[in-house]
C-alpha cells in the first residue's frame, strides 16, 4: 500500500528528446479527464531549487563542479522539491508530473561523468530516502539527434547558457545507455518510449500508459 495519495510521474531522458512538450501534454490529458495536475521539473519545483537551477546551468568558464558537487546540488533541490512541493500536493490527492528526478542523476552524474552509482544512492538514501516515482517515462533516441534538437533551441534563448559546448558525444552515449540500464533494473517503475516518432504517437503512448496505472483506462 502506497504512503502518499496521488500519483507521481516523471519523464526522463538525453537532451533534446522532447520530455517538455509531452509533459504539458499528458498534464493537459489527465486534466481532461478531471485530475488535479501538478506539473514541475527538476532542478527547480521551488525557490530554492530554481535559484540551484540558475547555479549549474548558467556557469561561467572559470567554474567546473565536480561530479560530487553536482549530486549534491541536485539532492539538495530535490530534498526540498519532495517536502515543499510534491508530498504537499500528493497528500492531496494531485497528480504530479516532474520533468526529470533522480534518474537524472544517476545517468548524468554517474554514467555519464563517473560518479561511483553506490555513493549516489547513499546520497539519496540519507537526503530523501526511498521516495521515488509511481511510473517513470523514459524518452530514448540517438544522442546525435537529440543534441542537433537541443543545440538549436538554446541557440537564440538569450539566457547565455553554454552547457552543451563542452559535452562530447560520449558522454551523452554512456548516459543514454545509463537511463536504458536503470529501466532494465526498474521494470515495474519504467518505461522506455521511442521518442524518435511523431509528437502525437510519443502522446498516445505516454496517455495510453499513464491511464491504464491510474485506472482511468
Ligand atoms: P533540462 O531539464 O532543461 O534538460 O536541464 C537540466 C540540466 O540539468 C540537464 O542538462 C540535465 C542536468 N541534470 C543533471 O545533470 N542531473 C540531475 O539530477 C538533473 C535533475 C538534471
Amino acid at each position: 500500500m502506497k504512503k502518499e495519495k496521488g500519483f507521481f510521474i516523471t519523464l526522463e531522458g538525453g537532451e533534446g528528446t522532447g520530455k517538455s512538450t509531452q509533459v504539458a501534454a499528458l498534464a493537459a490529458f489527465l486534466e481532461d479527464k478531471g485530475l488535479d495536475v501538478v506539473v514541475t521539473r527538476e532542478p527547480g519545483g521551488t525557490p530554492e531549487g530554481e535559484a540551484i537551477r540558475n547555479l549549474f546551468t548558467q556557469r561561467t568558464d572559470d567554474m567546473e563542479w565536480s561530479p560530487m558537487a553536482e549530486c549534491l546540488l541536485m539532492f539538495a533541490a530535490r530534498s526540498m522539491h519532495i517536502e515543499k512541493t510534491i508530498k504537499p500536493a500528493m497528500n492531496a490527492g494531485k497528480v504530479v508530473i516532474c520533468d526529470r528526478f533522480t534518474d537524472s542523476t544517476r545517468a548524468y552524474q554517474g554514467y555519464g561523468h563517473g560518479l561511483d552509482l553506490s555513493d549516489i544512492e547513499i546520497i539519496r538514501d540519507i537526503s530523501i530516502q526511498s521516495f521515488a516515482p509511481d511510473l517513470t517515462f523514459i524518452l530514448d533516441m540517438p544522442v546525435e539527434i537529440g543534441l542537433a534538437r537541443a543545440k538549436g533551441r538554446l541557440a537564440d534563448d538569450g539566457t547565455g547558457e553554454d552547457r552543451f559546448e563542452n559535452m562530447a558525444l560520449d558522454f551523452h552515449n554512456r548516459m543514454r545507455d545509463g537511463f536504458l540500464d536503470i529501466a532494465s533494473k526498474h521494470r515495474e517503475r519504467c518505461v522506455v518510449v521511442n521518442a524518435g516518432r511523431d509528437i502525437d504517437e510519443i502522446s498516445k503512448e505516454l496517455r495510453d500508459v499513464a491511464a491504464e496505472r491510474l485506472g482511468i483506462a
